[in-house]
């Protein structure tokens, strides 16, 4: 994939935004869609910002954010994905949503267009399943924020190509980050450690151990974690937490892993954390 090629991004949330910039400002022509146009009118702007930030902080100069912001167009629908290289979804923790995306894209980019998933713990090998090309299928698993974050955690599905596998390597590390290959079981590497321990602050929270602050500070000046677990769930997103605990227990089939039932209420009650301006914590 020469750099001028374009990638297409899906969903416009944190994640999706996040990608999206940090390909825009690594070069690549991107475009980005989302099915609520106003969080493309918010991305836009949340680009736009962290762009400058970095440019205040001469961390860019004012041509280079001139041409990321250049290289980044916003689709009106997905039929714009039909000339892109590839394809990367960052939509809601959703397997079946996630499958009729897969099965619309499949559709509609080119034959040679590889579909990558940003899913958080959703089997890979069963989203290539609804498309005719599960050999170019695979994981692409960025970490929040994207444009700060170093890694990229790469899932193979059960038939993704050796070729697929590096190019979608090779993609990642030219937008600067060090690449990390699981296989495609529940919750890949970094979640399948990383969830457990949010879902076991929250039990220690409901069971009565310690009150959230003094969780959080146990594991930041204790451990030297940049963020508490609580506070890393709310930064993350509940609905997202859960849904990873979801298919961690699901597909594990141990009852360790089942979501601590406070999570489940803060979900329910629509307390997702920092995006919502409620979770753990408020944030009004
Ligand atoms: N976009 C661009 N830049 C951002 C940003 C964003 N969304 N958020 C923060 N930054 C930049 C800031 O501008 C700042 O840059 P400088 O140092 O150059 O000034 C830098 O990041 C640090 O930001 P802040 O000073 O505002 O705040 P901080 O020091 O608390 O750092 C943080 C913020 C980088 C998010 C840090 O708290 C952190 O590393 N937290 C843990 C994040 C983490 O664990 N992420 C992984 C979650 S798991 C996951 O993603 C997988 C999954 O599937 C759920
Ligand atoms: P988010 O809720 O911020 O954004 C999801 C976006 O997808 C929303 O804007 C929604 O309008 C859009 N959307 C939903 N269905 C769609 C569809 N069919 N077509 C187009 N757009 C659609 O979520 P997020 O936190 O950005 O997470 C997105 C994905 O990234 C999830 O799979 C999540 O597991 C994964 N992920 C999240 C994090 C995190 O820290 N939040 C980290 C790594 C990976």
């Amino acid at each position: 994939m020469a750099e001028r090629e374009v990638i297409g991004v899906v969903g416009g949330g944190q994640m999706g935004s996040g990608i999206a910039q940090l390909a825009a400002v690594s070069g690549f022509s991107v475009l980005l869609y989302d099915s609520n146009a106003d969080v493309l009118v918010r991305a836009n702007s949340s680009i736009s910002s962290s762009i400058c930030r970095l440019v205040s902080k001469g961390q860019l100069s004012q041509a280079a954010s001139d041409d990321a912001m250049k290289n980044l167009k916003f689709a009106q629908s997905l039929e714009d994905f039909r000339d892109a290289d590839v394809i990367i979804e960052a939509i809601v923790e959703s397997e079946d949503v996630k499958k009729m995306l897969f099965l619309e894209l499949d559709k509609i980019a080119k034959v040679s267009a590889i579909l990558a998933s940003n899913t958080s713990s959703i089997s890979v090998t069963r989203l290539a399943s609804t498309t005719s090309r599960p050999s170019q299928v695979i994981g692409m698993h960025f970490m929040n924020p994207p444009p700060i974050m170093k890694l990229i955690e790469i899932i193979r599905g059960a038939d993704t190509s050796d070729e697929v596998y590096t190019t979608v390597k090779s993609l990642a590390e030219r937008l600067g980050k060090t690449v990390i290959c699981s296989q495609d079981y529940p919750g890949f590497i970094v979640n399948r450690i990383l969830m457990p321990m949010i879902n076991e602050a929250f039990y220690t929270l409901y069971t009565g151990v310690a009150t959230k602050e003094d969780i959080d500070t146990g594991m930041k000046l204790g451990t030297n974690h940049p963020m508490g677990p609580l506070e890393l769930a709310d930064f993350i997103g509940l609905d997202v937490c859960l849904s990873i605990m979801k298919v961690l227990h699901e597909g594990l089939g141990d009852s360790k892993y089942s979501p601590c039932p406070l999570l489940v209420q803060y979900v329910d009650a629509g307390r997702l954390g920092r995006k919502k301006g409620i979770g753990v914590y408020s944030y009004q």
